[in-house]
C-alpha cells in the first residue's frame, strides 16, 4: 500500500477522501486522476526494483575477485514513490513530508523534539548557534572551551570555532575509539562550558559516564550521533542522553535521505529556537508565533526575523525518504551487526596484531564501517594490509577525517590540544572496510578468508 497525495495541496488523503473522490482544499475538483497517476507509477517503480533485486540475486560471487563497496544505497521503491509524489504535486520545499518523518524520528528516539536539517554538518552547526543564542540562559560565549574528541569528522569541530568557542581535544579509548571518558575531568578548567562526545561509526561512547561528568560540573553535553543512528548504549538509542543531539543521513550512513541530518532534543525551548534558526530566523514554524505577531505590529509576519538563523531547511524528498528509512532503520543495523559479530569471531585469533573493536555488553552499535587497527609490534603495515584487501576487491578508507590534530587544516584551527596518542595510532594504523545489508554471508566469510589468506602469506598466525 502505497500513501496517496493530494496533487493540488500535497496533503496526505485519508480514506473518506480517496473514496468520495474529493480533498478537502477543493471539493469541486475530481481527485480520481491524482489517485490513478499514483498508483500507476508505483507499480512501474516497484517492478524496476524487484527486477533489479532479482538480477542482482543471480549474480555469483568470485572469491577473491567481486568488489565488496565501502557501503550500497539503503532506499529502495518506497522512497522514490513517495518522493515522486512531491514532484508531481510541485510541492519540493519543506512541508508535509519533513514534519511526518521528523515526528517519525522523534517517537523512535524517544526525544520530544527533531528537527530536520539539510546535513550532518549544518546539524552540528545548529545545535551550537542554540547553546551560543543569547536567548538561552547561561549560553556559550567566545573563549569557552567545548570537551571533544580529535578522532572524527571535521566538521564536529568548525562548528564550536564558528561560535568563538575553544575545541579542547582529549585522547581516546581504543576499546570503543571514541573519547576515553576517564581523562575528561583532568582537562575540565574554569573555562570549560560543554563535553560534545562522537558515537564514531555506529559505536557508542560510554555516554552515562559521560553525562555523570556533565551533571556534576555543569556543563551542555551535545552528542554527535552522525554515524550512529539506531544504536544503543544500556538499552536508550544514541542521540537521547544528551541536551541535544545531531545526526547524518549522507548517503553512506546507516539510513540515508540522500543529503540531510537531524538535530534532537528534550528541550521544548531549543526545539523552538531550533526551528527558527532553521529557517533564517524567522517566525514562521514556531508553535507562540501569533503571540509574538502581535508584538510586531507594524512587521509583516511572513517575514518577521526573532533570531540570527540560517537557511539549512531539508526538501520534501529528503522528508520522503526519511519516512521510509526510519521503518528500515533496525533491519539494516541487525545486518551490520550480525557481520561485524561474526567478524570479531573469525579475526580473534589476530589480536596480537590486530586491535579489533567487540560490542560492549548491554549495546547495540550500528557500525557504519567496520574498523582494524594494526598494531605497532605487527610485522606488516597497514598499508601493505590495505593494499592485499584491495586487491581482493575489498574496498576501504581512512577512519573518517583521522586525527584532526594531523590534517593541515589544524593550523587554521585555535584548539586546546593534549596527549593524543590513541587517537595518533589509529589515524596512523586505522582505516575501515564496508560494513552494510549488501555484505550477506558469502562476502561475509569471504572478507574472513581474505584477512586469513594475508596472514598466511605474513606466517604470522
Ligand atoms: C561524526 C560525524 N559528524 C558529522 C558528520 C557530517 O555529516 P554530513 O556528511 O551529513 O554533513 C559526519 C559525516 O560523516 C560524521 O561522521
Amino acid at each position: 500500500m502505497i500513501n496517496l497525495y493530494c496533487l493540488e495541496c500535497n496533503k496526505k488523503l485519508k480514506n473518506i477522501q480517496i473514496s468520495n473522490k474529493r480533498c478537502i482544499c477543493d471539493s469541486s475538483r475530481d481527485i480520481s486522476q491524482d489517485i490513478s497517476i499514483q498508483k500507476d507509477i508505483s507499480i512501474k517503480i516497484k517492478n524496476l526494483f524487484t527486477k533489479r533485486k532479482n538480477i542482482e540475486k543471480l549474480k555469483k560471487f568470485e572469491y577473491g575477485k567481486t568488489i565488496i563497496p565501502l557501503s550500497k544505497s539503503t532506499f529502495s521503491s518506497e522512497e522514490i514513490i513517495e518522493s515522486m509524489q512531491s514532484h508531481l504535486s510541485t510541492y519540493l520545499t519543506m512541508g508535509t513530508k519533513v514534519g511526518l518523518f521528523e515526528k517519525s524520528f522523534s517517537k523512535y528516539l524517544k526525544t520530544k523534539s527533531s528537527i530536520a536539517v539539510t546535513s550532518g554538518s549544518t546539524a552540528n552547526s545548529l545545535a551550537l548557534a542554540i547553546l551560543s543564542s543569547p536567548m538561552v540562559k547561561n549560553h556559550l560565549k567566545p573563549g569557552d572551551e567545548i570537551i571533544t574528541t580529535p578522532l572524527t569528522f571535521a566538521t564536529s569541530v568548525y562548528p564550536i570555532e564558528d561560535i568563538g568557542c575553544k575545541p579542547v581535544f582529549v585522547d581516546i579509548d581504543l576499546e570503543t575509539l571514541n573519547i576515553d571518558e576517564k581523562k575528561i575531568e583532568k582537562s575540565i578548567t574554569n573555562k570549560t562550558r560543554a563535553i560534545m562526545p562522537v558515537h564514531l561509526l555506529g559505536i557508542p561512547c560510554k555516554i552515562d559516564k559521560i553525562k555523570a561528568i556533565a551533571k556534576k560540573h555543569n556543563l551542555f553535553l551535545i552528542e554527535d550521533a552522525a554515524d550512529s543512528s539506531g544504536a544503543e548504549y544500556k538499552g536508550k538509542k544514541l542521540g537521547s542522553f544528551g541536551d541535544i543531539s545531531t545526526f547524518s543521513f549522507f548517503y553512506t550512513h546507516i539510513m540515508t535521505t540522500i543529503e540531510g541530518g537531524m538535530v534532537s532534543t528534550n528541550n521544548k525551548y531549543f526545539a523552538e529556537l531550533a526551528k527558527s534558526k532553521r529557517a533564517f530566523g524567522w517566525i514562521r514554524d514556531l508553535k507562540d508565533k501569533k503571540k509574538i505577531e502581535k508584538k510586531y505590529k507594524n512587521i509583516d509576519p511572513r517575514f518577521l526575523f526573532i533570531t540570527k538563523g540560517f537557511n539549512f531547511k531539508p526538501t520534501e524528498v529528503q522528508g520522503a525518504f526519511g519516512m521510509h528509512q526510519i521503518k528500515k532503520l533496525d533491519s539494516l543495523i541487525d545486518a551490520r551487526r550480525k557481520n561485524a559479530n561474526y567478524w570479531a569471531k573469525r579475526l580473534a585469533k589476530f589480536e596480537e596484531y590486530l586491535i579489533i573493536i567487540k560490542e560492549m555488553k548491554n549495546t547495540k552499535y550500528a557500525w557504519y564501517g567496520y574498523p582494524i587497527i594494526v598494531k605497532e609490534e605487527a610485522p606488516f603495515s597497514k598499508n601493505q594490509l590495505i593494499k592485499f584487501l584491495n586487491s581482493k576487491g575489498v574496498q576501504t578508507r581512512p577512519i573518517l577525517s583521522g586525527n584532526i590534530d594531523q590534517q593541515p587544516v589544524a593550523k587554521e584551527l585555535n584548539y586546546r590540544k593534549q596527549k593524543l596518542t590513541n587517537a595518533t595510532l589509529v589515524n596512523d594504523n586505522g582505516f575501515f572496510i564496508g560494513n552494510h545489508h549488501g555484505i550477506h554471508k558469502i562476502a561475509r566469510e569471504a572478507i574472513a578468508g581474505y584477512f586469513e589468506d594475508f596472514f598466511n602469506q605474513y606466517e604470522v598466525r
